[in-house]
């Protein structure tokens, strides 16, 4: 792999320690994937920053590594953390819990990476350019930049990240090259997939046709019409997030939709060999939805929300008082945007919380006391029964809001 005089002096430490150990992972990174060369980037989004997750080694890591004194060169920003900053005594996170996740962020922090902890920069400000080549982490947020946006990403590790970032660059290959951006399968589509849950359940069955050929690979989805603003962009995100989930997807094209298959779409189907059809979304609704028993708490927003999908739930709570909590994740940016704007207060009057820096995967939720969930979110409902060992009821974000208002899920025994 070649490096430019400028990466070989970093590598040699004459950027500091910290930026030698971030030129050392991504070198060794792009030997291992046969890069060429290394790419500069326009921002950077770092995982890992849950303490749930990373635990007291995480944070050592971290820790370490900050104190070698480099900070990020480009833009860099958090993916969600564990715990809501600001109210989370009042959703019943334990204060030592708290204390050990602001040390994450502080570590992070003193790195140069900016506390927004969230999965969807794209509402907070920070939307890549086509064909910008980033570096971010997050596997929704990683689709979204490159299928919706037409920016260039592989999906980062956390150390792989926070390189990037104090380094400014990441090795091209995989999804930063023409080739690697390739549909590896077409996908026809033969159903309708009007909702958020709809487009959860067929992204469910699409990431796991993929992932049977080709672990990573491309889907091309023809066939299904994406509904028109304000959902559209809720629609894609959640596609993209379901895909992540069960195929590793980071890169989906839809015909007519997203921008690659828009001026490339011919091009880009020429010799694909793998064919796939969905003619229902039975088999992803049955894998998702495996709730039995009363809704002990409702989670939207995954990935995290936009003012347009609160003002959404909102409507459909309608004035209605919620009976089960429900908790609608999202950005600290967009939270106060909606609390300038009298939005969250509407939402609070109804019982519903927008719960920011965190969401319901990455929360320790079992410490909470919480068995039992309902989402609109394929990626949670993948994720939560796996990772939480959670019952989990998957459904339209209708049922979702019906389930918090009555406490039970439509139709359930619960
Ligand atoms: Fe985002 Fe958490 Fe879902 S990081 S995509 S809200 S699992």
């Amino acid at each position: 792999m070649r490096l430019t005089a400028e990466e070989t002096a970093i590598l040699d430490g004459k950027r500091g320690a910290g930026a030698a150990k971030a030129m050392g992972i991504l070198h060794s990174l792009g030997r291992i994937a046969d890069a060429e060369e290394m790419v500069e980037v326009g921002s950077v989004q770092v995982s890992g920053v849950s303490y749930k997750n990373i635990g007291e080694y995480g944070l050592a890591f971290l820790e370490d590594w900050a104190a070698m004194g480099n900070k990020a060169v480009v833009p860099a920003f958090m993916n969600p953390g564990g715990a809501d900053r600001t109210l989370w005594k009042r959703l019943g996170f334990s204060a030592d819990f708290v204390k050990k996740q602001e040390q994450v962020v502080a570590a992070l922090e003193a790195l140069g990476i900016a506390p927004l902890l969230s999965c969807t920069p794209y509402h907070a400000g920070t939307t890549p350019r086509y064909g910008e080549h980033v570096a971010w982490a997050e596997s929704s947020a990683v689709s979204y930049a490159n299928s919706v946006l037409g920016a260039r990403t592989n999906r980062e590790g956390g150390p792989s990240a926070i390189a990037a970032a104090l380094t400014g660059r990441t090795p091209k290959h995989t999804l930063h090259t023409d080739e690697g951006r390739k549909p590896t399968r077409i996908v026809t589509v033969r159903c309708k997939v009007p909702g958020i849950a709809d487009v959860g359940a067929m992204g469910f069955q699409i990431g796991k046709a993929v992932s049977a050929d080709k672990k990573g690979g491309v889907p091309y989805i023809r066939g299904v019409a994406a509904p028109e603003a304000p959902i559209r962009v809720t629609w894609l995100k959640a596609l993209g997030a379901a895909m992540a989930a069960s195929g590793a997807v980071g890169l989906y094209h839809v015909e007519g939709v997203t921008p690659e298959a828009m001026k490339h779409g011919d091009e880009l189907k020429r010799g694909v060999q793998q064919k796939s059809e969905i003619e229902s979304l039975d088999e992803g609704y049955a894998a998702l939805g495996t709730g039995k028993g009363p809704v002990e708490l409702v989670t939207l927003g995954c990935p995290h929300a936009s003012r347009d999908d609160l003002v959404r739930i909102l409507g459909i709570l309608n004035g209605r008082k919620v009976k089960a909590p429900l908790w609608i994740a999202a950005s600290q940016v967009v939270r106060e945007k909606a609390e300038a704007e009298g939005l969250a207060e509407k939402l609070r009057a109804c019982g519903a919380e927008i719960v920011a820096d965190t969401c319901m995967v990455v929360a320790p939720l079992k410490d909470l006391g919480l068995r039992t969930l309902a989402t609109d979110s394929a990626k949670a409902a993948f994720y939560l029964p796996s990772h939480h060992d959670m019952n989990v009821y998957f459904g339209s974000t209708e049922e979702n809001v019906e389930a918090a208002v009555t406490g039970r899920w439509p139709g359930s025994a619960g």
